[in-house]
């Protein structure tokens, strides 16, 4: 039986993709910070799932409390990291750009960097990051956010040149989701919003083919080919 740890399973797409890994007979892990969903998900299927209370802010604590999920799992195949924090800012509110600098900056770093050097001592291991479409350019609406998901995406990949120029054993995926139906999905304008099945779907058939990338859903390849070449001032006016 494989062997999965998802940091950020209480809800969204982390929860969908517990599911769609219980569903097809693997045993997962699941972390974030409230265990009375950790708890309800354990109570579905609990032979098959482990619950750790995890928050990736509190940076001194996240290395111990995932090598207990580690050392319970024995050998852990997948790690898929979908935490993340997510708000509008255009006022560039202090508070909310530190939240999310703290949370998909500092917290997602100290999860992939844990995770990159178990699955190293390991010998194998497959990381999913779960970046976004967002990664790819500033926006007026959440810089910090835009900014945050930059460095998950480069952070990503630079892990995967790692993984190369070491001849080691490990993948690494980057998840670049558009609009997806949680509780994040925020503001107006928003356009091709996946429900979350399909997504975690394509997600999990992506992960299973080892890519590098995928884009959710599949069309927002079009919309990530677009935003790369929308010159400046174009973008400015969005
Ligand atoms: N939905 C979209 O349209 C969309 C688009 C592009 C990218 N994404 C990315 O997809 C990922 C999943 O988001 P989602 O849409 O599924 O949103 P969601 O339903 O709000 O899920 C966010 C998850 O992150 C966890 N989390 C938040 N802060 C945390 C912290 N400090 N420590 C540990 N866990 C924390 C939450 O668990 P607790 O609250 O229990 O800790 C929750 O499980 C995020 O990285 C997001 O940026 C989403």
């Amino acid at each position: 039986m494989k062997k999965a740890i998802i940091v950020g399973g209480t809800s969204g797409i982390g929860r969908g993709l517990a599911e769609v890994l219980i569903a097809d007979d693997w045993t997962v892990g699941i972390t974030g910070r409230r265990t009375r969903l950790l708890k309800e998900i354990k109570a579905k299927a609990s032979d098959q799932i482990l619950i750790l209370e995890h928050d990736v802010t509190e940076i001194d604590l996240s290395d111990q409390k995932l090598e207990s999920l580690f050392l319970q799992l024995k050998t852990v195949d997948l790690v898929i990291v979908s935490s993340g924090f997510a708000d509008l800012n255009q006022k560039l509110d202090w508070d909310i750009e530190h939240k999310i600098i703290q949370t998909n900056v500092n917290g997602i770093a100290k999860v992939y960097e844990f995770v990159f050097s178990k699955f190293r001592s390991q010998g194998y291991g497959h990381l999913v990051g779960i970046s976004s479409i967002a990664s790819l350019r500033g926006s007026r609406h959440s810089p910090a956010y835009s900014a945050a998901k930059a460095f998950q995406a480069n952070y990503l990949e630079s892990l995967r040149c790692i993984a190369k120029n070491e001849k080691l054993d490990i993948k690494v995926t980057d998840v670049q989701p558009g609009f997806v139906d949680t509780p994040m999905a925020k503001g107006k304008g928003m356009f091709w919003v996946a429900p979350v099945e399909k997504a975690c779907a394509q997600i999990y058939s992506g992960i299973l083919k080892g890519k590098r990338k995928i884009y959710i859903t599949k069309r927002w390849r079009l919309i990530a080919w677009i935003m790369k070449i929308t010159p400046s001032w174009l973008l400015e006016k969005t």
